[in-house]
């Protein structure tokens, strides 16, 4: 993946940091899953599993390609004390090192635009879920107000942002991820696509 890490971890701090409890709280109500074992895939520098292990009593194992971004995690974890209940796992999507049917709730932001084999993330996703367990997965800013907010300090970061950003989350992508969905044969899924972002989630 092309990505600067630092420079995306900078971000991550200095511009999105008020959305991930945002985002984290929607997990909450859309899935009502307080307990039990979370994933989350592509990680980054664990803000929003942070902001989740905060409001809930998951035990959340963090699951990224990138050491560096694991690294990051792992202090980020330990400055809040949260070791006890969440760590780091190298790993990629495409192949999550974890047993069937042992994850609760999976968790997934701004990371699936990135994966390679899309149907076979998907595969895997289902493959580890628990029966009656969810997974949340997808990309977006929280609220609209934020969102916008996010848009503006990023133009002034990266002119090729807003129109990157918006390819992401376009229409097309819907049609694409319900392709993907379908031919890793998952039968109840929804897609929603709204003002904030695109999400998608699986029971
Ligand atoms: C844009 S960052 C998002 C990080 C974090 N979820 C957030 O919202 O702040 C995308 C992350 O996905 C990870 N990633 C990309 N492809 C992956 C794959 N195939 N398997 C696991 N992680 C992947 C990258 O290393 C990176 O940390």
């Amino acid at each position: 993946m092309e990505m600067n890490i630092l420079e995306f971890d900078k971000v991550a701090r200095e511009v999105f940091a008020p959305i991930y409890p945002v985002i984290a709280e929607q997990i909450k109500l859309k899935t009502g899953i307080t307990r039990g074992k979370c994933l989350d895939l592509g990680c980054g520098g664990g803000y929003l599993s942070i902001a989740l292990a905060r409001i809930t009593g998951l035990n959340i194992h963090l699951l990224d390609v990138s050491q560096e971004m694991l690294d990051i995690a792992a202090s980020n974890i330990a400055e809040n004390g949260l070791e006890a209940r969440m760590q780091t796992l190298l790993a990629d999507v495409q192949e999550i090192p974890l047993k069937d049917k042992s994850v609760d709730l999976i968790i997934s932001r701004g990371s699936i635009f990135f994966w390679e084999d899309q149907q076979k993330a998907f595969e895997e996703i289902y493959r580890v879920l628990t029966p009656g367990g969810v997974a949340y997965i997808g990309g977006g800013f929280g609220t609209v107000e934020l969102k916008k907010q996010i848009f503006a300090e990023m133009e002034k970061r990266d002119k090729n942002w807003n129109e990157e950003s918006r390819k992401r989350i376009g229409k097309h992508a819907i049609e694409n991820f319900r392709e993907k969905l379908q031919n890793a044969k998952i039968e109840v899924f929804e897609l929603n696509r709204d003002d904030t972002g695109l999400w998608i989630v699986i029971r």
